[in-house]
């Protein structure tokens, strides 16, 4: 967690809970350390992570381009002024509706099965992404690279889709690997690298090799990036990378408020958020950090749990917290990817505020929805 526990305090007095918020430091920060990682490699910014505009604004305004897998991203990529280089449509079964903003666009599209090269616009700029069936260090439902998961193609169907791609008179720019999401492991990534580099001797050169995203928020990006770079050179060709989860994981905060405690088998603290507003510990079984805003001696161990009626509704296990009464807050870190953008409506809960904090003063970037903008889109037909 990066912002002070004041600031935080502010934010939710300010904001109300439960409220994602931002550090603009750590944003810039992690942008720089992929930048300083990787030098020249284009970056993608893979906006299923967080697709809030203020954040895509301030990504373009630095340079990065997008990765987006449907037309609602492409339709905000294309708001903060993406287009042609900086676009890229990816995704296991685009709709029509994609290919034709895409093409509007002229963005370069991943192609992830044989039969897509028939569905492309004409003279479409392409990448076909490659499956190198590998097993990943982590969750299987973040695992993509697996011979049993179903993104791209194999590496024996690559020479003919790279040519039916020519034939069909589009511009087959390179290859693209994405083996996976917060992946835990440096070898894994080396492992898909060796993948794509043997399929040089069917290729030949390419323009263009995407490896992805991917990198857990601890991850050796040097040690990544010196392989990246090999194994592009090998193709001599530009190397293109698609982070999401580490430029804006670490600079996101999810604050919650304590409706209570309760002890059964176990000692739970009652939040303000749960599943709706974090996903991941219950889709994934992830971690986040948890910090206690009050103060007070760590005694015992805590389970934090939302309030939805589902059993898995919990945002935590076992964490070790001061004695908590209602009102105090607790903030959930690493939450600034795949936190606001996985958050649902389940219960016609309204999602939560945005705040951004940048050195100075507070921002709401996405004000706190209400019950009605929730049923905003139902019909009364009878
Ligand atoms: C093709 C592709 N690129 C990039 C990403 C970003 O992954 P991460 O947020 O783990 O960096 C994803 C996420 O699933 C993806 O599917």
């Amino acid at each position: 967690m990066t912002l002070s526990r004041s600031e935080l305090r502010t934010a939710a007095e300010r904001f109300g809970t439960p409220l994602y918020v931002y550090d603009a430091a750590e944003l810039d920060a992690a942008l720089a350390r992929v930048r300083s990682a990787f030098g020249p490699a284009r970056v993608f910014y893979a906006v299923k992570a967080n697709p809030n505009l203020t954040l895509l604004g301030r990504m373009r305004a630095a340079g990065v381009g997008f990765e987006c897998v449907s037309a609602g991203e492409i339709a905000r990529a294309e708001h903060v002024g993406a287009s042609g280089d900086t676009l890229l449509v990816n995704g296991p079964a685009k709709s029509a509706q994609e290919y034709a903003a895409g093409a509007r666009l002229g963005a370069t599209f991943i192609v992830d099965r044989v039969e897509e090269v028939g569905l492309l616009p004409p003279r479409s700029k392409a990448l076909v992404r490659v499956n190198p069936a590998l097993d990943v260090s982590t969750h299987d439902h973040l695992a993509t690279g697996a011979a049993s998961s179903k993104f791209g193609v194999t590496p024996e169907q690559v020479p003919q889709v790279l040519g039916a791609l020519r034939e069909a008179g589009h511009d087959a720019r390179g290859l693209h690997v994405h083996i996976g999401s917060a992946i835990r492991n440096a070898g894994d990534f080396s492992a898909a690298f060796a993948r794509l580099t043997a399929l040089h001797l069917h290729t030949g050169d390419l323009d263009v090799l995407d490896v992805g995203g991917g990198w857990g928020v601890d991850a050796d990006l040097p040690g990544i990036a010196r392989e990246a770079h090999a194994a592009a050179a090998t193709f001599s060709a530009q190397l293109w990378v698609e982070p999401g989860r580490y430029l804006v994981a670490r600079a996101g905060t999810l604050l919650t408020r304590v409706v209570g405690t309760k002890h059964t088998g176990r000692n739970f603290v009652l939040t303000d958020a749960g599943m709706t507003e974090l996903l991941r510990p219950m889709l994934y079984g992830a971690q986040h950090p948890v910090t206690a805003l009050w103060d007070g001696e760590v005694q015992d161990r805590w389970d934090v749990a939302g309030p939805a009626c589902e059993s898995g509704d919990l945002l935590a296990r076992g964490v070790r917290l001061p004695a908590p009464t209602p009102g105090d807050l607790l903030a959930l870190g690493e939450a600034g990817a795949y936190g606001a953008s996985m958050s649902s409506n389940y219960l016609t809960r309204p999602r939560p505020a945005e705040a951004l904090w940048d050195g100075a003063a507070w921002a709401l970037i996405r004000r706190r929805e209400t019950p009605q903008d929730v049923w905003a889109a139902e019909l009364a037909p009878f």
